[in-house]
């Protein structure tokens, strides 16, 4: 017979690994709650023509894309944001702005595999949609900040700059906006000699080229004098400048709102996706070389997809990488919650009705029992409840029935004694600690 395994970049997730990502969405949907973020789900496959518009070569490459059997091109959904300025466009064109909008969903890209990089993944997101203000940029960075620590991440820091800074002085040239794009692509990649290369064949002047070339290395974290710095560059150009400028009220305005976090400016900053009209970032640890999340402001793009011209920003931190780095750093010891499972064994097959009605009173009272159902003798049902981490075992035998009584295992500590059926609910909720209140 084939055994088959995962399609390349597919994962399963098992039980252990799937508590840390629920741990994970737990946090993501804390700040949903706090902050006001209304959770939307849309569907996996889009037509592919709206998630390629403004996605940028680079992930417009690598969608899972196909025709359906009605003929229609379409593709896997490679982010959210499309999706998202889809459904502000239309379904929530007159809703009163500004929306805070919410989501935790599996995206496909059909990257290389490798640490950190799959062909599905997961992305939690925060969409804030109707404001131009500054205010606005630092609200994600802030909930971003945030979930980070209700993580328990510390040492983390926030890579920011603005796409103004490098496309204000490309258009001062003449570079036209296809152009652009690849140049963005490129220094996304920190392709440093493609751009120049690209740049020369365009006939831009040299002044831009030696322009270009110092932002490209204007990096820092202390952002008072990258930003000083960058202006002197380009104080002939007003629309970076103004970029410089929004960027450091953005930084003080996180600042105010309770980010401690390092930030380091990268004036030659891009990010993969088209989309974006200023202000991006992304969140790194320094033990691991990719982004743990990412975002930007987006202004054009509800209104390129037929909505109403409605200026917004947004991130999305991926779950998968989170999780990486939570590992790496150790975070996860003591986080993940265990419920005390009991397991219910009867001593032989008539005693398999009474153990199902103890087990359905126990769950009554939200005590997690399940049945021993395979009619293994109590040795193997105890090694076999040892082995899956039960706290509790409880044996229905014949004796002990006669008095009203079971026998109660506490699986740890490998004592047992005998519990009147009347006190059995009250006994175990003392112990487990679990009422139906708090599952
Ligand atoms: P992005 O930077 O392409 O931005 O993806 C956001 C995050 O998703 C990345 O920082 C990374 O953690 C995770 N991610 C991306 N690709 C993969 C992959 N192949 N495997 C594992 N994780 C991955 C966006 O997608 C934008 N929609 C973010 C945004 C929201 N901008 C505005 N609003």
């Amino acid at each position: 017979m084939k055994a088959f395994e995962n399609v390349r970049g597919m994962r399963d997730f098992l039980p252990q690994e799937l508590a840390k990502r629920r741990f994970i969405e737990s946090k993501v949907r804390e700040c949903f709650q706090i902050y006001g973020y209304e959770e939307v789900e849309t569907p996996i496959i889009e037509y592919f023509e709206l998630l390629s518009m403004r996605a940028g070569e680079e992930i417009r490459h690598r969608m899972y894309a196909f025709k359906d059997l009605g003929g229609r091109k379409v593709a896997l959904r490679p982010e959210m944001t499309a999706s998202f300025a889809r459904v502000v466009a239309t379904k929530l064109r007159s809703e009163a702005k500004p929306l805070r909008l919410g989501y935790i969903a599996n995206c496909f890209r059909y990257d290389n595999p490798q640490m950190g990089r799959y062909r599905e993944f997961w992305q939690a997101g925060f969409e804030l949609f109707g404001s131009s203000r500054l205010e606005a940029d630092a609200e994600i960075i802030i909930v971003n900040n945030d979930l980070m620590k209700r993580l328990g991440f510390s040492g983390f820091f926030i890579k920011i700059g603005d796409v103004r800074i490098l496309r204000g002085l490309l258009n001062s040239e003449g570079v036209s906006e296809d152009d652009q794009n690849t140049i963005m692509g490129l220094v996304d990649k920190r392709k440093v000699k493609s751009v120049l290369t690209f740049l020369e064949q365009k006939k831009v002047s040299d002044g831009c080229l030696k322009t270009v070339k110092k932002l490209l290395e204007l990096r820092g974290t202390d952002c008072r004098k990258i930003l000083e710095d960058g202006k002197r560059i380009l104080s002939q150009n007003e629309r970076s400048l103004e970029a410089l400028e929004d960027l450091e009220a953005i930084i003080n305005l996180a600042r105010v709102g309770g980010v401690d976090t390092t930030f380091l400016v990268d004036v030659g900053f891009a990010r993969g996706l088209e989309y974006y009209t200023g202000m991006i970032y992304e969140v790194f640890i320094p033990e691991l070389g990719i982004a743990l999340g990412g975002g930007g402001r987006y202004d054009k793009l509800v209104e390129l997809f037929g909505g109403e011209p409605t200026p917004a920003v947004g991130c999305a931190p991926g779950i998968d990488r989170i999780v990486l780095a939570m590992e790496k750093k150790g975070l996860f010891s003591g986080q993940l919650s265990t419920i005390n499972r009991v397991l219910i064994i009867p001593v032989g097959d008539d005693l398999s009705a009474k153990a199902l009605e103890i087990a359905a009173n126990l769950r009554r009272n939200g005590i997690s029992a399940q049945n021993e159902v395979v009619g293994r003798n109590i040795g193997s049902a105890l090694s076999y409840a040892d082995k899956k981490g039960y706290a509790y075992a409880i044996i229905v035998g014949p004796r002990e029935l006669e008095k009203g009584c079971i026998i109660l295992r506490n699986m740890k500590v490998k004592e047992q004694k005998e519990v009147h059926l009347v006190n059995l609910v009250n006994e175990m909720s003392l112990m487990t600690r679990i009422s139906l209140k708090s599952i």
